[in-house]
């Protein structure tokens, strides 16, 4: 049976951190709308083109473009006994074509854990925010500071600074969180999916709590 797993949360609240660790650990393959936007950027495609202008500007891409792409990806055979999603579905609309999408393959949200963390924390986790260009690790220049500064510890690339973390533009995709994605919250609280995490404790104390729930729910 195939099992799904919407990460849900603001900008900055951890969901790439977790994600990277709770698809080893589920082995389920890691399905982020925000770095396959940034790879078709970085392969100067017409999507990447297209959705530059509201990445920068902190806006969510248009659903139907949003959609397209990520249909696409969970076509992909290494999607077939699930995925863990990370910033998709982000709008109540994306939330039921996905529901409508998995049912049509016989499959369903199985889980919704959503990491929440102050706006204060929010806004200091991005702006110290650094990213390797490879393979997108990521690192706090306080929290999770890499061995080398400049360097991942990963796979050796050049870490930077997202464009879109920039003060303005992390403000306003927290103000895009609170209109646009909290809904979600109620629309999976409601179905009895959500699983709340609190996402102001360190990583490794988030991933245990994550870990250990998302294993329960697995084997009810
Ligand atoms: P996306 O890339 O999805 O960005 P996001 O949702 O804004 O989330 P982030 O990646 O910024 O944060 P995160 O929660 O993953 O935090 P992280 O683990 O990195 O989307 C980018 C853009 O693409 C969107 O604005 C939109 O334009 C577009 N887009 C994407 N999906 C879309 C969709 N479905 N529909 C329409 N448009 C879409 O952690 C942050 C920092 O905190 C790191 O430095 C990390 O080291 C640190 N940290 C993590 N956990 C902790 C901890 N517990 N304690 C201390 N520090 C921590």
């Amino acid at each position: 049976m195939a099992f799904f797993i919407v990460l849900l949360g603001p900008p900055g609240a951890g969901k790439g951190t977790q994600a990277k660790l709770i698809s080893q650990e589920m082995k389920l393959p890691h399905v982020s709308t925000g770095d396959l936007f940034r790879e078709n950027l970085k392969q100067g495609t017409e999507l990447g083109k297209l959705a530059k202008g509201y990445i920068d500007r902190g806006e969510l891409v248009p659903d139907e473009v949003t959609l397209g792409m990520v249909y696409q990806r969970l076509s992909q055979p290494d999607c077939a006994n699930g995925a863990l999603m990370d910033g998709f579905p982000r709008t109540l609309a994306q939330a039921d074509a996905f529901d409508s999408l998995l049912a049509k393959m016989g499959s369903q949200v199985n889980a919704v854990p959503y990491i929440h963390v102050s706006e204060q924390e929010l806004v200091e986790r991005l702006s110290g925010r650094l990213t390797c260009q490879a393979g997108g690790h990521v690192f706090h220049k306080k929290y999770n500071p890499p061995e080398d500064p400049e360097r991942c510890d990963f796979d050796g690339s050049l870490l930077y600074q997202r464009d879109d973390d920039l003060p303005e533009t992390v403000k306003n995709r927290i103000s895009v969180f609170f209109q646009q994605t909290s809904p979600l919250i109620e629309y999976y609280r409601k179905q009895g999916k959500l699983i709340e995490i609190n996402g102001m404790q360190t990583v490794d104390q988030v991933s245990v709590e994550v870990l250990k729930l998302l294993k329960e729910m697995k084997t009810e």
